[in-house]
């Protein structure tokens, strides 16, 4: 009988490969990874507790009351899977490694004429906790259906619930109407010339002045790749990718967080910086970002300052080791700390797969620090015990 199976199966197993791939070999994957996750696997596919690959692209995460929540792009099968189809989803765990799926924390809407109808674009959500509303907030990177990133746009949704459902309050161009604070009067009375080439060092010299927050002064500052961060004080702060991505804006968040209040500030101008990701270590302020080359993975930035308003010095790449100049194929999104534990910080990275956007994974290193610059290392494999 045995040996029946075995000469069925050796017959059978080829023929199935052959024309189903290993993919056809679901059961398989299920039993490899239905068991409980007691590492990181950078780079590799990542399972949650239902053994499915998880889908919580260009994420964030929120701590409350003990357990972690992971908010994160839904993504889909195929090119068009990098517009929003489903919406933000949310994961929660208590160990970091293993993520129960809390299900669509923001969904799309079917009507034409939301700003978040399907097929819009709405990019590495954050969520954050304030106090004193008792209210969940998220902000995320929205971009209008049918604009490419045109539009440019930060949106924000509110929950009472941390896994949602969250209600989408409004988007902005943040800041119409209010120069930054740094630099003024300079600008109010500025005039810059309109007919620049793009890329010629007088534009550069331009734009570094500010030809585009002059240009968005009236309509709104542009905002693409963002991030939130919540300071020790409780107020939090808007990062984001402004000026033709050109330079990053720091923007102070009113004290529910769903608005803007009027202190903002342009840092690294002309830097072409995205993908931001706050901490903060001893009282310094570190910005990791990175260059703007699409869904194609570039070397990470860091930037440090004693102020959040800076003066922001650049550390140079903090990545070491082989591919440390492609950011090991990702691209920063978070940085986690780690309450209770010294020292311990997380970096969160994307691996993009922008022809199946679904198949992404995610880049999970700890933050090591060699006095007060911080270094990103390579590693197979680790877990919480290194730190
Ligand atoms: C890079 C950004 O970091 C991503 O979030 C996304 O906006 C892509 N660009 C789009 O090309």
């Amino acid at each position: 009988m045995i040996k029946t199976i075995t000469i069925a199966a050796l017959i059978f197993l080829p023929w199935w490969m052959a024309v189903f791939g290993f993919a056809g070999c679901g059961w398989i994957k299920e039993k490899e990874v239905s068991t409980i996750n007691r590492s990181f696997l950078p780079g590799q596919r990542w399972f949650d507790t239902d053994s499915v690959h998880i889908n919580a692209h260009g994420g964030g995460i929120l701590l409350h009351e003990g357990v972690y929540y992971w908010f994160g792009e839904h993504k889909t099968a195929g090119r068009g899977g990098n517009t929003a189809l489903v919406g933000i989803r949310c994961y929660s765990s208590k160990d970091l490694y293993n993520w129960k799926n809390e299900g669509v924390a923001l969904a799309v809407e079917d009507d034409t004429n939301s700003e978040i109808v399907k097929g819009s674009v709405m990019e590495r959500p954050k969520v954050i906790y304030n106090e004193k509303s008792g209210k969940f907030v998220m902000w995320f990177h929205l971009e209008l259906k049918g604009q490419g990133y045109r539009a440019a746009r930060t949106a924000v949704a509110v929950s009472d619930r941390v896994t949602g459902p969250y209600q989408y309050l409004r988007s902005y161009r943040p800041n119409a109407g209010v120069w930054p604070m740094n630099g003024h009067e300079d600008l109010s009375n500025m005039r810059f010339r309109q007919d620049l080439k793009w890329w010629t060092p007088e534009w550069m010299e331009a734009v570094k002045l500010g030809l585009f927050v002059k240009r968005d002064f009236e309509k709104g500052q542009m905002s693409r790749d963002m991030t939130v961060f919540v300071d020790d004080d409780g107020t939090a702060y808007h990062i984001h990718a402004s000026e033709e991505n050109l330079t990053l804006h720091i923007s102070e968040l009113s004290d529910d967080y769903t608005s803007f209040t009027e202190k903002w500030t342009r840092i690294l101008p002309g830097g072409h910086n995205e993908a931001p990701a706050m901490f903060k270590r001893h009282n310094k302020y570190y910005l990791l970002a990175s260059g703007c080359t699409g869904w194609k993975p570039n070397a990470a930035r860091l930037f440090v300052a004693e102020s959040i308003w800076g003066p922001w010095q650049p550390l140079g790449n903090p990545c070491v080791g082989n591919d440390a100049e492609l950011t090991f194929h990702a691209q920063s999104t978070f940085v986690l700390p780690l309450k209770d534990r010294k020292d311990a910080y997380i970096f969160m990275g994307d691996r993009w797969v922008p022809e199946n956007p679904i198949d992404g994974r995610y880049v999970w290193l700890p933050i090591r620090f060699e006095g007060d610059k911080p270094i990103i290392r390579w590693q197979n494999e680790w877990d919480l015990s290194e730190f």
